[in-house]
């Protein structure tokens, strides 16, 4: 077997293979944030197509955390049996379910990519009539001054930052009651934790700001809350940004991401998913195949813990060499999920030239 296909021990989960659908937003909410018909047929494709892990898309732990207004949401119990038949369909395929628990922060209140991308402003909507709202950052004073190209922002207080807390806790209670087997907090991207994380968007005072101690704070508060309802036989993921890509600047980088994993891992975290940027325009982003792996191989040495390597990975081989060299414990797959819904099939053709991987219902096709 190769290593690709060698299952992974996580607690008392067994993850049938190494092959994970990266989160991926599909903004094909209402802006109720209910799971549609195309969440079950999207995540449902994957899970036939051998994913060992199908990630949801980041799914927001309250509603104005929430990147656009289309974007899924597990802030109430009709969120939580509105996904518990997805969950149930990639079970039955063989599959692990995960949930992306996310926050967006001040990258919050804008129009789907199809729709330009661009901020909407309380009081306004976008074009399908959905509204903006005012969102959240640890230090509106960070950003740019405010001249249209931001939605209205509020500095998080201390009672913000518990309700972020709750909110967390609230949904990875609901994601279990809805059958997910992994939770995933989204520390990455430029995203709420990203922010408060990075010394670029965090300029606060107090014990959430400056020193390293406090600006991992709130994520070290948060997993711990996820932790504390999540149970014991069930492994929790956290996707950072192993750096900001800003050199030569007090941003976030890799020697602190090893630091942060070393602490996570000792509060319950299982897998720490290494991606990287996403918090400022500035950003130098080399790209290219495996761009992001030399980051998850640095932190899966410096701290002990399971690690995902996400990023440039689209060739079956590739993937399995990252498994057999070391470089990671599990291989997110992106973009080519959704260029290749069966990429997860492909790998076991390629690679094992095993029939009975595909679903009965498909196998005609292969024997
Ligand atoms: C359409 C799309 C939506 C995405 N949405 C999310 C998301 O919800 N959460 C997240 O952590 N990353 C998100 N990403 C980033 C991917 O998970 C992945 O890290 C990135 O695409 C690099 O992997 P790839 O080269 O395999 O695509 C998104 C990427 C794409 C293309």
């Amino acid at each position: 077997m190769t290593d690709l296909f060698t299952p992974l021990e996580l607690r008392d989960l067994e993850v049938p293979n190494r092959i994970a659908v990266s989160p991926m937003c599909q903004y094909s909410c209402e802006p109720d944030g209910l799971p549609t018909e195309w969440h079950r047929v999207h995540l449902g494709s994957r899970a036939v197509g051998g994913a060992g892990i199908v990630m949801t898309e980041a799914t927001a732990v309250e509603p104005r955390g929430r990147i656009t207004p289309h974007d899924l949401g597990i802030w109430s119990d009709e969120h939580a049996d509105a996904l518990e038949p997805i969950t149930a369909f990639i079970r039955e395929q063989g599959g692990v379910p995960g949930i992306q628990l996310a926050h967006a922060g001040h990258k919050a209140s804008k129009c789907r990519p199809w729709d330009g991308n661009l901020p909407i402003q309380p009081g306004e909507t976008d074009p399908d009539g959905a509204s903006g709202w005012e969102v959240l950052s640890p230090s509106p004073d960070a950003y740019p001054p405010f001249d249209g190209d931001r939605p209205a922002m509020k500095r998080a207080d201390a009672d913000d930052i518990q309700g972020v807390i709750d909110a967390y806790r609230a949904a990875a209670e609901r994601s279990l009651a809805a059958g997910f087997e992994i939770a995933e907090v989204h520390a990455a991207h430029g995203y709420l934790l990203h922010e408060f994380l990075s010394p670029v968007t965090n300029h606060r005072a107090d014990e959430y700001g400056g020193s390293f101690e406090n600006r991992t704070r709130l994520l070290r508060e948060v997993v711990d809350a996820v932790r504390d309802v999540w149970p014991e036989d069930k492994p929790v993921f956290v996707r950072i940004s192993g750096t900001d890509w800003l050199e030569g600047r007090d941003a976030w980088d890799i020697d602190q991401s090893v630091r942060l994993a070393d602490d996570l891992a000792d509060r319950g975290v299982d897998l720490i998913d290494v991606s990287s940027g996403g918090l400022h325009p500035e950003q130098d982003v080399p790209g290219g195949p495996n761009f992001q792996v030399p980051l998850a191989e640095a932190v899966r040495e410096g701290a002990d813990v399971a690690v995902g390597a996400v990023g440039g990975v689209t060739e079956p081989e590739q993937a399995d060499a990252l498994v057999r060299n070391g470089r990671a414990d599990v291989v997110l797959v992106g973009r080519e999920f959704l260029r290749d819904p069966y990429f997860g099939l492909r790998a076991s053709d390629d690679l094992e030239d095993d029939p009975t991987a595909w679903p009965e219902q498909y196998r005609r096709a292969v024997q």
